[in-house]
C-alpha cells in the first residue's frame, strides 16, 4: 500500500545559509549546511508532494525535486514570492541573513589598515509570507536560538503568523548547524510545545512532514 498523503500538494522548502556579497570575491554567510532543508524536501517528496527546493546550499539535489539555486536573501525572497501563491506549504529552514552590506564594491576591495562595513536590513521572508498566507496554506518557520528558546520561538510564531515554529538550540556543537543531528521543539497554536529528542535530521524531517500532513487533515 502506498501512503502518499501529500499527493497533489505543492511544498516549498528553503535551505542553506544565504550569502551576502561584499565585493566580487567576498561574502558574509553563516554555518548552515542545508542538510535540514534538503532532508525536509526529500521527506515531503516521499509523501507524494511536488517539491520546490529553494536552496543556497551546494548539496546535490535529485531530479525528482525542483531546485532553485539562490545566493542572497533578496534572491531567496524573490524565488519564494514566485512560488508561494500556488503552494500549499512553505517550510523556511534556511538561515537567512538578517543584514546585507549597504553597497557591493564593483571591484575586489584593496587591502587597508582597517575596514568598516555598513549593513542594512534584509527582507524577512517568513514574515512577508505570513502576511500573504491563506487559511488553506501551511507555513512552517524555524527559530535558531541560544537562550529562552521556547519563549522566543513562541513570539516568532505570532509575529510571523506561522502555523508552526521548529525551535532549536544552536548553541551546542553536537546539534543544529552543519551536523547530522538535531533536537527541536515544535511550537504550534493548537498544543503545548512538542519536544523532539536528539536524532537524525532525516528523522526530524519526517516528523515535520507528518505534522504538515495532519495540518491538512484538520484544515
Ligand atoms: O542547514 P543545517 O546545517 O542543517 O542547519 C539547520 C539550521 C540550524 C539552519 C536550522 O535548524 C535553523 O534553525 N534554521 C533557521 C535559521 C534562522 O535563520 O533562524 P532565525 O531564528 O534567525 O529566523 C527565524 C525564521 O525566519 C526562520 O524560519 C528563517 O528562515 C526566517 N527568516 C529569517 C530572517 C529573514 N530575513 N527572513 C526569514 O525568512
Amino acid at each position: 500500500i502506498t501512503d502518499l498523503p501529500l499527493k497533489g500538494k505543492k511544498v516549498i522548502v528553503t535551505a542553506g545559509g544565504t550569502k551576502e556579497r561584499i565585493d566580487p570575491v567576498r561574502y558574509i554567510t553563516n554555518d548552515s549546511s542545508g542538510k535540514t532543508g534538503h532532508a525536509i524536501a526529500e521527506a515531503a517528496w516521499n509523501k507524494g508532494a511536488d517539491v520546490v527546493l529553494i536552496t543556497a546550499s551546494s548539496i546535490p539535489v535529485p531530479d525528482r525535486i525542483q531546485k532553485v539555486a539562490v545566493e542572497s536573501a533578496k534572491e531567496m525572497h524573490q524565488a519564494v514570492l514566485e512560488h508561494f501563491e500556488t503552494a500549499d506549504s512553505l517550510i523556511m529552514s534556511a538561515a537567512v541573513s538578517d543584514y546585507t552590506p549597504k553597497t557591493v564594491a564593483e571591484n575586489k576591495m584593496k587591502k587597508t589598515d582597517s575596514l568598516s562595513l555598513e549593513f542594512e536590513k534584509n527582507p524577512d521572508i517568513l514574515k512577508d509570507m505570513g502576511s500573504r498566507k491563506r487559511a488553506d496554506q501551511c507555513l512552517v518557520g524555524f527559530a535558531a536560538e541560544t537562550e529562552h528558546i521556547i519563549e522566543y520561538a513562541q513570539s516568532k510564531l505570532k509575529e510571523k503568523n506561522a502555523d508552526m515554529i521548529v525551535a532549536n538550540d544552536v548553541g551546542q556543537k553536537d546539534r543544529g548547524f552543519n551536523v547530522d543531528n538535531n533536537e527541536v521543539t515544535f511550537i504550534t497554536h493548537t498544543s503545548e510545545p512538542i519536544p523532539i529528542r536528539l536524532k537524525k535530521k532525516t528523522e526530524i524531517a519526517d516528523d515535520i512532514v507528518s505534522w504538515i500532513v495532519d495540518f491538512f487533515k484538520n484544515n
